[in-house]
């Protein structure tokens, strides 16, 4: 069975053939990103990326059919999956009404992938160990921080999220406060490797809350403090501001991580969305598996922002087919 999967929730376009026989074999993934121009604005402009959208879709469809040498996608392709929410409705409209057009010209059922699944989902491409359940799922993305329990592929619990800021929001807000480029997750990681991580004792907010709860708006409002204090911060200043801000967001990430995983006494852990890109976090979650005993499975970093294998992915795995004519670009809540 070949899937062809869509992804353009946010600022990129990208689109993936997947195999599915016993395993998922990831035949093509390609993507466009329109981030150069997000740059420019400092952020995200919701029109401008959905306008890059638009220019981008078709090419990127075709650009993923030809990788995976499909000649005749209408007798070769079986599946469309697409992401339907949440992101910026006018990005995801454009890939849910080319993939439901593509489903009616060709006569394929639809599979509507969440985003966020399709972010735990990239812990299934290209890993060498099998992934045994129960496991503890952390999403860091720039949107979302949450904590799940995921018993198989139909069973999630979520166990706690973010009250305020999410951290791949948190990384980005510092990142401005420090007028970093856009986007602050990879500049402030850049930033810190020159940096003291102890020069600064900034907040760990809830990291001893029993709960699976998170905060990081405080951080970013003691960042703010700091450059109220100077206005003309140097950059070895800044360095070690990044390093400090940027291992409070790990400590938490990890404390909450790993009391989850020790309450549901889980088999592994899987960490997913563009914050697990981060190469301090991943080295510092490698360390803690040693010491917990338990696997933790992290996906390649292209894997870890958006991209569309992600989304065919959990097509593959997890996926309902829907009639395309009941498809709407709607964000659902993903937990029922
Ligand atoms: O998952 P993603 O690509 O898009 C969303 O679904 O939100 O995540 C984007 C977020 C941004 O906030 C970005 O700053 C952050 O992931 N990010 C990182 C790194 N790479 C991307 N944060 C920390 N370190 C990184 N290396
Ligand atoms: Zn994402």
């Amino acid at each position: 069975m070949k899937i062809l999967a869509v992804e353009t929730s946010c600022d990129e376009t990208s689109a993936a053939v997947v195999e599915g026989k016993k395993d998922l074999k990831l035949l093509s993934n390609s993507i466009s990103s329109s981030l150069p121009i997000h740059a420019k604005t400092g952020g995200i402009i919701p029109e401008n990326a959905a306008r890059e959208q638009l220019k981008l879709i078709i090419k990127v469809i075709d650009l993923a059919l030809d990788q995976a040498k499909i000649k005749v996608p209408e007798k070769e392709i079986d599946k469309i999956a697409v992401t339907i929410g949440p992101g910026l409705i006018g990005s995801l409209l454009v890939g849910v009404e080319t993939a439901k057009t593509l489903a009616f010209i060709w006569n394929k059922p639809i599979i509507p992938v969440n985003h966020l699944f399709g972010h735990i989902y990239a812990n299934f491409i290209n890993q060498e160990k099998k992934i045994e359940f129960p496991s503890i799922v952390l999403i860091v993305s720039g949107g979302h921080t949450d904590l799940l329990l995921m018993k198989s592929h139909s069973n999630f619990q979520w166990l706690g999220g973010t009250r305020d800021d999410a951290a791949g929001e948190a990384f980005d807000k510092i990142g401005r406060l420090l007028n970093l480029p856009y986007p602050g997750g990879p500049s402030i990681e850049k930033a810190a490797e020159k940096g003291n991580e102890k020069a600064f004792n900034f907040p760990r907010p809830m990291i001893n809350s029993k709960d699976f709860d998170f905060s990081f708006s405080g951080l970013k409002t003691a960042v703010l403090r700091e450059t109220l204090k100077d206005k003309n911060l140097k950059s070895k200043e800044v360095s070690d501001i990044c390093a400090s801000a940027q291992k409070a967001i790990i400590d938490v990430l990890i404390k909450k991580t790993i009391l989850a995983a020790g309450k549901y006494k889980v088999k592994s852990i899987l960490l997913s969305g563009g914050v697990a890109a981060n190469n301090k976090l991943r080295e510092q979650f490698k360390i803690e598996s040693l010491k917990l005993g338990i696997p933790v499975f992290i996906p390649e970093k292209w894997l870890c922002t958006d991209n569309a294998a992600m989304i065919a992915s959990a097509a593959y795995y997890s996926g309902k087919d829907v009639d395309f004519g009941k498809i709407d670009a709607v964000p659902d809540l993903y937990f029922d």
